[in-house]
Protein backbone atom coordinates (compact mmCIF):
# COMPACT_ATOMS: atom_id res chain seq x y z
CA UNK A 1 0.00 0.00 0.00
CA UNK A 2 1.35 3.81 -1.05
CA UNK A 3 -0.57 5.73 0.99
CA UNK A 4 1.23 7.05 3.90
CA UNK A 5 -0.66 10.11 4.79
CA UNK A 6 -1.50 10.76 8.76
CA UNK A 7 -4.10 12.93 8.15
CA UNK A 8 -6.60 14.14 4.75
CA UNK A 9 -5.52 18.31 4.69
CA UNK A 10 -4.99 18.56 1.09
CA UNK A 11 -3.74 17.34 -1.84
CA UNK A 12 -0.93 19.54 -1.85
CA UNK A 13 0.26 16.53 0.52
CA UNK A 14 -0.23 13.34 -1.43
CA UNK A 15 1.74 11.61 -4.15
CA UNK A 16 -0.10 10.16 -7.19
CA UNK A 17 0.69 6.75 -6.15
CA UNK A 18 -1.68 7.75 -2.84
CA UNK A 19 -4.23 9.52 -4.84
CA UNK A 20 -4.40 6.14 -7.16
CA UNK A 21 -4.58 3.64 -3.83
CA UNK A 22 -7.33 5.79 -2.36
CA UNK A 23 -9.04 5.68 -5.68
CA UNK A 24 -8.91 1.95 -6.31
CA UNK A 25 -10.13 1.08 -3.28
CA UNK A 26 -13.21 4.07 -3.41
CA UNK A 27 -14.26 1.66 -6.71
CA UNK A 28 -14.52 -1.03 -4.29
CA UNK A 29 -16.89 0.93 -2.37
CA UNK A 30 -18.74 2.00 -5.13
CA UNK A 31 -19.80 -1.42 -5.59
CA UNK A 32 -20.92 -2.20 -1.75
CA UNK A 33 -22.69 0.98 -1.82
CA UNK A 34 -24.91 -0.43 -4.69
CA UNK A 35 -25.56 -3.70 -2.77
CA UNK A 36 -29.18 -3.86 -0.61
CA UNK A 37 -26.95 -4.28 2.15
CA UNK A 38 -23.97 -1.73 2.02
CA UNK A 39 -22.02 -2.74 5.34
CA UNK A 40 -18.33 -3.43 6.55
CA UNK A 41 -16.90 -3.93 9.66
CA UNK A 42 -13.78 -1.81 8.83
CA UNK A 43 -14.33 0.72 11.42
CA UNK A 44 -15.95 -1.08 13.73
CA UNK A 45 -15.90 0.24 17.45
CA UNK A 46 -14.40 3.39 15.88
CA UNK A 47 -15.60 6.75 17.10
CA UNK A 48 -15.75 9.43 14.03
CA UNK A 49 -16.88 12.78 14.73
CA UNK A 50 -18.26 15.23 12.31
CA UNK A 51 -17.16 19.14 13.06
CA UNK A 52 -19.17 21.66 10.58
CA UNK A 53 -18.47 25.08 10.93
CA UNK A 54 -20.00 26.11 7.71
CA UNK A 55 -22.97 25.04 6.02
CA UNK A 56 -22.98 21.83 3.86
CA UNK A 57 -25.00 19.82 2.63
CA UNK A 58 -24.17 16.91 0.70
CA UNK A 59 -20.28 16.59 2.32
CA UNK A 60 -21.69 16.18 5.70
CA UNK A 61 -24.43 13.65 4.58
CA UNK A 62 -21.76 12.02 2.55
CA UNK A 63 -19.22 11.62 5.46
CA UNK A 64 -21.94 10.67 8.34
CA UNK A 65 -22.85 7.62 5.65
CA UNK A 66 -19.57 6.49 5.06
CA UNK A 67 -18.59 6.21 8.37
CA UNK A 68 -22.10 4.62 9.36
CA UNK A 69 -21.41 2.15 6.37
CA UNK A 70 -18.17 0.75 8.15
CA UNK A 71 -19.68 0.55 11.23
CA UNK A 72 -18.00 3.79 12.64
CA UNK A 73 -19.78 5.35 15.89
CA UNK A 74 -20.07 8.28 14.50
CA UNK A 75 -21.28 11.87 15.78
CA UNK A 76 -22.69 14.92 14.50
CA UNK A 77 -21.68 18.30 16.38
CA UNK A 78 -23.53 21.22 15.87
CA UNK A 79 -21.67 23.62 15.84
CA UNK A 80 -23.84 26.13 15.52
CA UNK A 81 -25.74 25.52 19.02
CA UNK A 82 -22.37 24.56 20.70
CA UNK A 83 -19.93 26.49 22.39
CA UNK A 84 -18.09 27.95 19.94
CA UNK A 85 -21.26 30.44 19.86
CA UNK A 86 -19.69 31.34 24.08
CA UNK A 87 -16.77 32.31 22.43
CA UNK A 88 -14.98 28.88 22.62
CA UNK A 89 -12.00 28.57 20.08
CA UNK A 90 -11.60 26.48 17.49
CA UNK A 91 -8.76 25.08 19.53
CA UNK A 92 -10.27 24.78 23.17
CA UNK A 93 -13.01 23.26 20.77
CA UNK A 94 -11.10 20.66 19.65
CA UNK A 95 -9.22 19.80 22.98
CA UNK A 96 -12.53 18.96 24.41
CA UNK A 97 -13.34 16.46 21.81
CA UNK A 98 -9.63 15.36 21.48
CA UNK A 99 -10.29 14.40 25.55
CA UNK A 100 -12.84 12.25 24.62
CA UNK A 101 -11.12 10.31 22.12
CA UNK A 102 -12.10 10.52 18.65
CA UNK A 103 -10.74 8.31 16.14
CA UNK A 104 -11.45 10.51 13.20
CA UNK A 105 -12.36 14.12 13.20
CA UNK A 106 -14.05 15.46 9.98
CA UNK A 107 -13.88 19.42 10.09
CA UNK A 108 -15.07 22.05 7.57
CA UNK A 109 -14.47 25.58 9.09
CA UNK A 110 -14.71 29.28 7.30
CA UNK A 111 -10.59 30.02 7.51
CA UNK A 112 -7.82 28.87 5.57
CA UNK A 113 -5.32 26.93 7.19
CA UNK A 114 -7.45 26.44 10.43
CA UNK A 115 -8.14 22.39 9.57
CA UNK A 116 -3.92 22.56 9.52
CA UNK A 117 -3.76 23.80 12.58
CA UNK A 118 -6.38 21.54 14.61
CA UNK A 119 -4.79 18.59 13.44
CA UNK A 120 -1.34 19.76 15.33
CA UNK A 121 -3.47 19.79 18.61
CA UNK A 122 -5.51 16.33 18.26
CA UNK A 123 -4.59 12.96 18.25
CA UNK A 124 -6.73 11.31 15.60
CA UNK A 125 -6.64 11.57 12.36
CA UNK A 126 -8.07 14.78 10.50
CA UNK A 127 -10.01 14.99 7.37
CA UNK A 128 -10.46 18.48 5.67
CA UNK A 129 -13.85 19.02 4.75
CA UNK A 130 -13.23 22.57 3.09
CA UNK A 131 -11.08 25.08 4.54
CA UNK A 132 -12.05 28.65 3.59
CA UNK A 133 -10.10 29.12 -0.27
CA UNK A 134 -7.58 26.73 0.65
CA UNK A 135 -8.55 23.13 -0.29
CA UNK A 136 -11.32 20.52 -0.49
CA UNK A 137 -9.51 17.08 -0.77
CA UNK A 138 -12.16 14.81 -1.10
CA UNK A 139 -14.02 17.41 -3.39
CA UNK A 140 -11.43 16.22 -5.99
CA UNK A 141 -10.81 13.03 -5.01
CA UNK A 142 -14.56 12.13 -5.77
CA UNK A 143 -14.20 14.60 -9.22
CA UNK A 144 -11.03 12.13 -10.28
CA UNK A 145 -13.01 9.02 -9.32
CA UNK A 146 -16.21 10.33 -11.43
CA UNK A 147 -13.43 11.49 -14.25
CA UNK A 148 -11.71 8.44 -14.60
CA UNK A 149 -14.65 5.98 -14.52
CA UNK A 150 -16.29 8.48 -17.24
CA UNK A 151 -13.35 8.75 -19.26
CA UNK A 152 -11.39 5.12 -18.07
CA UNK A 153 -8.17 7.22 -17.42
CA UNK A 154 -6.87 9.87 -15.54
CA UNK A 155 -3.90 11.15 -17.22
CA UNK A 156 -3.49 13.41 -20.15
CA UNK A 157 -7.33 14.50 -20.40
CA UNK A 158 -8.20 18.58 -20.85
CA UNK A 159 -9.85 19.89 -18.33
CA UNK A 160 -11.66 23.34 -18.43
CA UNK A 161 -12.44 24.67 -14.82
CA UNK A 162 -14.84 27.37 -15.40
CA UNK A 163 -16.34 30.55 -12.83
CA UNK A 164 -15.75 31.43 -9.78
CA UNK A 165 -12.12 30.49 -9.18
CA UNK A 166 -11.00 32.84 -7.02
CA UNK A 167 -13.30 31.59 -4.09
CA UNK A 168 -13.12 28.11 -4.57
CA UNK A 169 -11.49 25.69 -2.57
CA UNK A 170 -12.57 23.28 -5.28
CA UNK A 171 -10.90 24.43 -7.79
CA UNK A 172 -7.54 24.80 -5.88
CA UNK A 173 -7.60 21.26 -4.75
CA UNK A 174 -8.56 20.16 -8.22
CA UNK A 175 -5.80 21.85 -9.96
CA UNK A 176 -3.12 20.00 -7.23
CA UNK A 177 -4.70 16.66 -7.90
CA UNK A 178 -5.20 17.03 -11.90
CA UNK A 179 -1.40 18.59 -12.38
CA UNK A 180 0.33 15.78 -10.14
CA UNK A 181 -1.91 13.45 -12.60
CA UNK A 182 -0.52 15.19 -15.91
CA UNK A 183 -4.00 16.20 -17.42
CA UNK A 184 -3.92 19.78 -18.57
CA UNK A 185 -6.22 22.18 -17.08
CA UNK A 186 -7.32 25.10 -18.16
CA UNK A 187 -8.83 27.99 -16.20
CA UNK A 188 -11.97 29.90 -17.73
CA UNK A 189 -13.54 32.94 -16.22
CA UNK A 190 -13.75 37.07 -16.05
CA UNK A 191 -10.95 38.37 -14.51
CA UNK A 192 -12.23 39.50 -11.27
CA UNK A 193 -13.06 36.37 -10.41
CA UNK A 194 -8.92 34.95 -11.26
CA UNK A 195 -6.79 34.39 -8.22
CA UNK A 196 -4.36 37.35 -7.64
CA UNK A 197 -1.52 34.57 -7.98
CA UNK A 198 -2.61 32.79 -10.90
CA UNK A 199 0.82 32.89 -12.58
CA UNK A 200 1.89 30.05 -9.84
CA UNK A 201 -0.14 27.69 -10.99
CA UNK A 202 1.36 26.93 -14.66
CA UNK A 203 -2.46 26.79 -16.27
CA UNK A 204 -3.67 28.60 -19.24
CA UNK A 205 -6.32 31.12 -18.34
CA UNK A 206 -9.12 32.68 -20.93
CA UNK A 207 -11.76 34.70 -20.39
CA UNK A 208 -14.10 33.62 -22.94
CA UNK A 209 -16.06 30.88 -22.66
CA UNK A 210 -15.78 29.41 -25.99
CA UNK A 211 -12.14 30.08 -26.74
CA UNK A 212 -11.70 28.29 -23.00
CA UNK A 213 -13.51 24.93 -23.84
CA UNK A 214 -12.35 24.17 -27.66
CA UNK A 215 -11.45 20.53 -27.58
CA UNK A 216 -11.83 19.89 -23.75
CA UNK A 217 -12.61 16.43 -22.32
CA UNK A 218 -14.22 17.79 -18.84
CA UNK A 219 -16.26 21.24 -18.36
CA UNK A 220 -15.83 21.49 -14.50
CA UNK A 221 -18.52 24.46 -13.62
CA UNK A 222 -18.19 26.18 -10.27
CA UNK A 223 -20.98 27.67 -8.11
CA UNK A 224 -20.70 31.89 -7.86
CA UNK A 225 -20.03 32.67 -4.37
CA UNK A 226 -21.73 35.06 -3.45
CA UNK A 227 -21.05 34.96 0.33
CA UNK A 228 -17.44 35.13 -0.12
CA UNK A 229 -17.97 38.70 -2.55
CA UNK A 230 -17.69 41.95 -1.43
CA UNK A 231 -19.39 43.26 -4.06
CA UNK A 232 -18.18 44.49 -7.68
CA UNK A 233 -16.74 41.03 -9.03
CA UNK A 234 -19.75 40.85 -11.71
CA UNK A 235 -22.26 43.17 -13.31
CA UNK A 236 -25.02 41.06 -12.81
CA UNK A 237 -26.51 37.95 -12.44
CA UNK A 238 -28.22 38.07 -15.71
CA UNK A 239 -24.83 39.37 -17.78
CA UNK A 240 -22.50 36.63 -15.63
CA UNK A 241 -25.14 34.01 -17.17
CA UNK A 242 -24.88 35.33 -20.70
CA UNK A 243 -21.32 35.37 -21.02
CA UNK A 244 -20.26 32.37 -18.18
CA UNK A 245 -23.32 30.39 -17.64
CA UNK A 246 -22.70 26.92 -19.90
CA UNK A 247 -25.55 26.84 -21.68
CA UNK A 248 -25.50 23.79 -25.04
CA UNK A 249 -23.90 26.42 -26.95
CA UNK A 250 -21.29 26.76 -25.00
CA UNK A 251 -20.98 23.15 -24.52
CA UNK A 252 -21.10 22.87 -28.17
CA UNK A 253 -17.10 24.46 -28.12
CA UNK A 254 -16.43 21.22 -25.87
CA UNK A 255 -15.29 17.25 -27.38
CA UNK A 256 -18.67 15.52 -28.56
CA UNK A 257 -18.33 13.29 -25.36
CA UNK A 258 -17.46 16.25 -22.97
CA UNK A 259 -18.71 15.39 -19.69
CA UNK A 260 -20.04 18.49 -17.28
CA UNK A 261 -19.40 18.07 -13.51
CA UNK A 262 -20.86 20.68 -10.88
CA UNK A 263 -19.75 20.37 -7.03
CA UNK A 264 -23.45 21.88 -5.85
CA UNK A 265 -25.02 23.35 -4.76
CA UNK A 266 -26.24 24.89 -8.16
CA UNK A 267 -27.35 27.91 -9.16
CA UNK A 268 -29.26 27.37 -12.22
CA UNK A 269 -29.84 29.89 -14.56
CA UNK A 270 -26.54 31.65 -13.13
CA UNK A 271 -23.21 29.41 -13.78
CA UNK A 272 -25.29 26.38 -15.65
CA UNK A 273 -28.55 25.87 -17.36
CA UNK A 274 -30.68 23.97 -16.08
CA UNK A 275 -31.73 21.28 -18.53
CA UNK A 276 -27.76 20.85 -19.39
CA UNK A 277 -27.40 19.84 -15.60
CA UNK A 278 -29.96 17.18 -16.30
CA UNK A 279 -28.78 16.16 -18.99
CA UNK A 280 -28.12 12.42 -18.26
CA UNK A 281 -25.66 12.52 -21.59
CA UNK A 282 -23.71 15.17 -20.64
CA UNK A 283 -24.03 15.64 -17.05
CA UNK A 284 -22.26 13.42 -14.55
CA UNK A 285 -23.45 15.71 -11.29
CA UNK A 286 -25.61 12.52 -9.84
CA UNK A 287 -22.20 10.76 -9.87
CA UNK A 288 -20.00 12.67 -8.34
CA UNK A 289 -22.59 12.65 -5.33
CA UNK A 290 -22.40 8.88 -5.68
CA UNK A 291 -18.51 9.02 -5.59
CA UNK A 292 -18.61 11.25 -2.78
CA UNK A 293 -19.76 8.52 -0.77
CA UNK A 294 -17.13 5.75 -1.62
CA UNK A 295 -14.24 8.19 -1.76
CA UNK A 296 -15.15 9.31 2.02
CA UNK A 297 -15.09 5.47 2.61
CA UNK A 298 -11.56 4.90 1.29
CA UNK A 299 -10.03 8.11 2.52
CA UNK A 300 -11.21 7.31 6.28
CA UNK A 301 -10.50 3.41 5.76
CA UNK A 302 -6.75 4.04 4.48
CA UNK A 303 -5.85 6.83 7.11
CA UNK A 304 -7.13 4.24 10.34
CA UNK A 305 -4.72 1.66 8.13
CA UNK A 306 -1.95 4.31 8.43
CA UNK A 307 -2.77 4.98 12.11
CA UNK A 308 -2.83 1.06 12.88
CA UNK A 309 0.77 0.05 11.38
CA UNK A 310 2.26 3.52 12.95
CA UNK A 311 1.00 2.35 16.52
CA UNK A 312 1.95 -1.27 15.87
CA UNK A 313 5.70 0.14 15.69
CA UNK A 314 5.76 -0.70 12.17
CA UNK A 315 7.46 1.95 9.63
CA UNK A 316 5.19 3.79 7.00
C1 LIG B 1 -18.33 23.18 -2.35
C2 LIG B 1 -17.74 23.73 -1.08
O1 LIG B 1 -18.39 23.80 -0.05
O2 LIG B 1 -16.59 24.11 -1.15
N1 LIG B 1 -19.45 22.39 -2.18
C3 LIG B 1 -19.30 21.10 -1.79
O3 LIG B 1 -18.55 20.76 -0.92
N2 LIG B 1 -20.03 20.21 -2.47
C4 LIG B 1 -18.51 24.20 -3.37
C5 LIG B 1 -19.44 25.33 -3.11
O4 LIG B 1 -19.84 25.61 -1.99
O5 LIG B 1 -19.77 25.99 -4.10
Amino acid sequence: MAFRAKHLLGIEHLGPDEITDLLDLADQYVDLNRQDVKHSEVLSGLTQINMFFENSTRTQASFELAGKRLGADVMNMAMQASSVKKGETLIDTALTLNAMHPDLLVVRHPQSGAVNLLAEKVNCAVLNAGDGRHEHPTQALLDALTIRRAKGRLHRLNVAICGDIAHSRVARSNLLLLGKMENRVRLVGPSTLMPSAIGEFGVEVYEDMKEGLKDVDVVMMLRLQKERMDGGFIPSEREYYHRYGLDSEKLGHAKPDAIVMHPGPMNRGVEIDGTIADDINRSVIQEQVEMGVAVRMAAMELLVRVRRKTTAGVMV
